[in-house]
């Protein structure tokens, strides 16, 4: 096969990509996110703060912009995210304990209602658990409204579109290792047990120096799948785009029945939240990088 998403859906997975609103007036942009990808994650257009500007007030305009590109162009969506301690409204950053969890019910409500058999992932909660040696929740306004914030979110969710897949996403869980992986697998397992509504767990996989990929992913996400739910890797860029690593993760993916498929966060090096690590699969002049040719060759 000759592209990325061609390629992947020969083994019935997809790859996908990040798309911003704002660049879909830029013709080399669309020409390779549209040539190379199956699945498209709105990369900040179907956040909180985003859809949700004033409570009870919803602007789906930007959202729209990412969501009709892409099945126009015959894409699948990803929907990202409705549960997060970041980019949350003004309003929402000031609420605390039943009216926030009143809020965030009011929240996955609206989004879910206006994307209703639409999407077929749904980060329904993102970056709950905190980094290091831990293994607690992150603190945060949600979190202290009471430990049970997740699954409250997963049961709203199924409600609200039973159609939708519904994921949990995290950073630096990709190492089996770490005592955040541990803690997310500990809260997955408990749910699966106890029936909360879990689908899939996504893997963001944004490998750099301070948190760099390992061999032991395969394991990670082979582990989660063999708790009931598909994976996905979510967000990938890998900090100077190794074609070794890249081809790494891609075969980890596909060595896991239950991996859905792989998005990079991000087309070109210039698109990349972290454009200084030249993190990506495309050059700024819209070249393929050698990273791209490993992926294309492991699929
Ligand atoms: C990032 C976007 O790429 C940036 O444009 C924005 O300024 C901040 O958020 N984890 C996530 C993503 O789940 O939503 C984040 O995206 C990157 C880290």
């Amino acid at each position: 096969e000759s592209t990325l998403g061609a390629a992947a859906a020969q083994s019935g997975r997809y790859f996908g990509t990040a798309i911003a609103s704002g660049r879909l007036s830029d013709s080399t942009y669309t020409s390779i996110a549209n040539r190379e990808f199956n699945m498209v994650t709105a990369e900040n257009e179907m956040k909180i703060d985003a859809t949700e500007p004033q409570r009870g007030q919803f602007n789906f305009s930007s959202a729209d912009r990412v969501y009709n590109w892409a099945v126009q162009n015959g894409k699948e969506v990803r929907g990202h995210t409705l549960a997060w301690h970041s980019q949350q409204p003004g309003w929402m950053q000031s609420l605390s304990g039943n009216d926030l969890r009143q809020a965030m019910i009011g929240h996955i409500n609206g989004v879910m209602a206006h994307y209703k058999g639409k999407i077929v992932q749904w980060d329904v909660v993102n970056e709950a658990f905190a980094d290091g040696s831990s293994g607690a929740r992150r603190d945060s306004n949600l979190q202290r409204s009471g430990n049970d914030w997740i699954e409250l979110a997963f049961r709203t969710a199924r409600a609200a579109d039973p159609s939708a897949k519904l994921c949990y996403n995290d950073y630096n869980v990709e190492d089996w290792t770490w005592a955040k992986t541990q803690a997310m697998y500990s809260m997955v397992r408990d749910f699966k047990q106890r029936g909360v509504p879990i689908d899939c767990v996504g893997f963001q996989a944004h490998f750099n120096s301070g948190s760099p990929y390992n061999s032991n992913f395969r394991t990670t996400l082979q582990n989660f799948a063999a708790l009931g739910v598909d994976v996905a890797v979510t967000e990938l860029d890998i900090q100077g785009a190794s074609p070794t690593t890249y081809a790494n993760v891609t075969n980890d993916c596909l060595a896991v029945e239950r991996c859905l498929g792989v998005t990079v966060w991000g087309v070109r090096d210039s698109d990349s939240w972290r454009a200084e690590h030249t993190p990506l699969l495309f050059n700024n002049d819209g070249s393929k990088k050698a990273a791209y040719s490993a992926v294309l060759n492991a699929l």
